[in-house]
């Protein structure tokens, strides 16, 4: 699968199995088990999704060396306000039974979030992580960062779905040299994108499903992408997507598809 290089020389595929709302135990074990088998190596997991014990249990079993799986994990809200990061990230590289993460995120911008940075960077430095980043920033938040960084941010995990393209934030952090990752790029558990008209036509033009075109349409957009499924043929399906380009009108028409529906909390407004 092809790879984007961070901003710190790192690389990260551009196609990662994302695994919020996957039950902690066999469902989780199963889904990354599948994705390894089916290509993936690249696992989005958080504190918050509690399931990075079974993350690190199918990455174990899965007999794949630890080093050519790009693992991200991210530290939850309570922990950023109080400052308590570092011991938040043990206690994630003890569930995943690992002693670092490729990618470290704040999951979101609530209120320390500088303070969290700083502690973030050293615990960089001391290679517990092997890159750093932000998840949920605004370019204002980004700025902020800006005001007090040692270590540029190498990513930020964003929504962006093809009615909520989040394109003026992508190109602002991508001209910054800040890898972008779309979350919920189907939409979401629940959500009905994959029913659109032009997905559907252009899934028929192309012979691939909605989830693949959606997938390349990110892929073309330079744009790191994070399906989740906790179905075989779906984990799979959503990995064949490198056979296929879609024609630049095409790209353009998904993204004419916006019109600011987001699935998940604005950033600059949320109560968690
Ligand atoms: N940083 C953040 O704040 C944040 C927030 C949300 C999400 N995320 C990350 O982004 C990842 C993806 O977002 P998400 O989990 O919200 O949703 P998503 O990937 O946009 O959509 C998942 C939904 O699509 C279905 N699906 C998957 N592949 C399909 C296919 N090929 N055909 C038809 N349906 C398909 C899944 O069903 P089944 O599972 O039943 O197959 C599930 O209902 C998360 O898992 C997480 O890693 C991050």
């Amino acid at each position: 699968m092809e790879s984007i290089k961070l901003n710190n020389g790192n690389s990260i595929p551009i196609v990662g199995l994302g695994v919020f709302q996957t039950r902690d135990g066999e469902e989780t074990v199963n889904a990354v088990k599948w994705a390894l088998e089916a290509g993936y190596r690249h696992i989005d997991t958080a504190s918050y999704y509690h399931n990075e014990e079974s993350v690190g249990i199918a990455i174990k079993e899965s007999g794949i060396p630890r080093e050519d799986i790009f693992v991200t994990t991210k530290v939850w809200n309570n922990a950023v306000r109080e400052n308590r990061v570092q011991g938040a990230l043990e206690r994630s590289l003890a569930r995943l039974d690992m002693d670092y993460v490729d990618l470290f995120l704040i999951h979101w911008p609530v209120d320390g979030f500088e303070a969290a940075w700083k502690t973030m960077e050293s615990l960089y430095e001391q290679g517990m992580i092997k890159a750093i980043g932000l998840s949920n920033f605004h370019k204002h938040h980004v700025e902020r960062i800006d005001a007090i960084a040692n270590v540029a941010p190498a990513a930020d995990q964003i929504e962006s779905n093809p009615y909520f393209s989040n394109q003026e934030l992508i190109d602002y952090l991508q001209g910054r040299g800040i890898a972008v990752e779309a979350w919920s790029p189907l939409g979401g558990t629940g959500g009905n994108i994959m029913e659109d008209a032009l997905l559907q036509s252009l899934a028929e033009k192309y012979g691939k499903s909605p989830a693949q075109i959606i997938i390349r349409w990110n892929m073309q957009r330079g744009v790191i992408v994070l399906p989740k499924s906790t179905h075989q043929e779906r984990i799979i399906q959503n990995f064949a997507v490198e056979d296929f380009e879609l024609d630049e009108d095409d790209v353009a028409a998904i993204s004419a598809l916006d019109c600011g529906w987001r699935t998940g909390p604005d950033p600059d407004n949320f109560n968690f």
